[in-house]
């Protein structure tokens, strides 16, 4: 129960959510507006009770899933669950989240499998699911561009299919609907986080920003697997959001890390050798990547918040902890509990003959000093 109750912990701690639509099969009835994250502003406070009540009536649906699976409607059905990579921290949190969640709406036939991070690898483990005769699959592809394929190949031996974490494309997403395929995507949109990491650094204020006096925020960013949407749009978006804020911004470095700690710590570290104190603002696509890069700052002789700043996405535990005693300075909760949810909840709906939505949507939460500790309480 608890954790059904976070969103609305969440939504209580902060007020700084976009439209409601965590961990309810009826979320969004269309792919997100493009123009969704431009509006991204944190919500004013008055606002805060509207949207308390719409995920707690969120948490209602989810528990009335669990309640509808308990009657047995799923027990004996075959998931597949394919995941990107077991070695990505916050797919970890999720994948962990999702088979539990799985488990208490009534699933009894899991399979979740490590696709190493290898499309081949994976291509093939849909093969033997399929094979198999699996009754529904959650599929993290490797490629968001091999989407076309997979959707192809399962559309094709009748199962159904929820996509979680790396979005297919628009044309693909487009497909599922001009078809009527039950196929659905649950995730959140990535320009919001990106924008929500921006405005974190835009809210400190020129000021406080501009160690180096040159009248501009002086960046580098570390960017998670360029092939994601994840990477771009947090990539963009963060700037954008300084430059919607007035400010001028200054890119000293842009590496690819691959959401990866030891990735994130080398390339920081190279930069800080290159740039030295022009650098101001780490801006990293995710935690991994941030908790690699405060090591190098820290071994640079550089502070947080006294001489640069550092910001990412997720909300590792261990982030959050730092952002408490001012280590980071901000990072952005990536729900992994509202989509693991979601997710669960679509398999269930396709296995039932329910249907789902062909998009499942679901909101980041900014995290800064001021609500990092209730954060922190309600992921506990
Ligand atoms: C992102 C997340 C990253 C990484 C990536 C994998 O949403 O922020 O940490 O897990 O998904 O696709």
């Amino acid at each position: 129960m608890k954790k059904k109750l976070l969103s609305i912990v969440l939504a209580m701690a902060v007020s700084a959510t976009f439209i409601a639509g965590c961990g309810s099969t009826a979320a969004s009835t269309e792919a997100p507006a493009p123009a969704a994250a431009e509006e991204a502003a944190p919500a004013p406070a008055a606002e805060a009770a509207e949207e308390t009540a719409d995920v707690a009536a969120d948490a209602a649906d989810v528990a009335d899933a669990a309640a509808d699976a308990a009657s047995g409607d799923v027990a004996g059905k075959k998931v597949g669950v394919c995941i990107y990579q077991f070695n990505d921290n916050f797919m970890t949190l999720f994948r962990t989240e999702l088979e539990s969640y799985l488990k208490e709406i009534g699933f009894t036939d899991i399979t979740i499998v490590d696709g190493a991070n290898d499309q081949a690898t994976q291509s093939g483990q849909i093969d033997n699911f399929i094979a198999d005769g699996v009754d529904v699959l959650i599929i993290n592809p490797v490629n968001s561009s091999s989407a076309a394929t997979i959707t192809d190949k399962v559309v094709g031996a009748g199962i159904p299919l929820v996509y979680i974490n790396r979005e297919p494309d628009e044309a693909e997403e487009k497909r599922w609907q001009d078809n009527g395929w039950d196929v659905t995507y649950v995730g959140c949109d990535a320009r919001q986080s990106g924008t929500m990491q921006g405005e974190i650094i835009a809210d400190l204020g020129l000021d406080a920003i501009d160690f180096n006096g040159n009248g501009k925020v002086d960046y580098i960013m570390i960017e998670g697997d360029p092939e994601n949407v994840d990477a771009q749009y947090r990539t963009e978006f963060s700037v954008k959001a300084l430059q919607d804020a007035g400010l001028e911004v200054n890119e000293l470095d842009d590496q690819v890390g691959m959401w990866d700690t030891t990735k994130g710590q080398e390339l920081v570290a190279n930069s800080l050798a290159q740039n030295g104190n022009e650098i101001e603002v780490v801006f990293c696509n995710n935690d991994a990547m941030a908790l690699g890069a405060l090591e190098s700052i820290k071994a640079a002789g550089r502070t947080v918040g006294k001489d640069i700043y550092l910001v990412g996405v997720d909300a590792l535990t261990e982030v959050v902890e730092d952002v408490i005693d001012g280590s980071i300075t901000g990072t952005v909760f990536n729900d992994h509990i509202a989509q693991s949810h979601s997710a669960a909840d679509a398999a269930a709906n396709f296995v039932t003959g329910k249907g789902n939505d062909y998009y499942i949507g679901c909101d980041y939460v900014k995290v800064t000093k001021d609500n990092a500790q209730s954060i922190l309480d309600s992921l506990k």
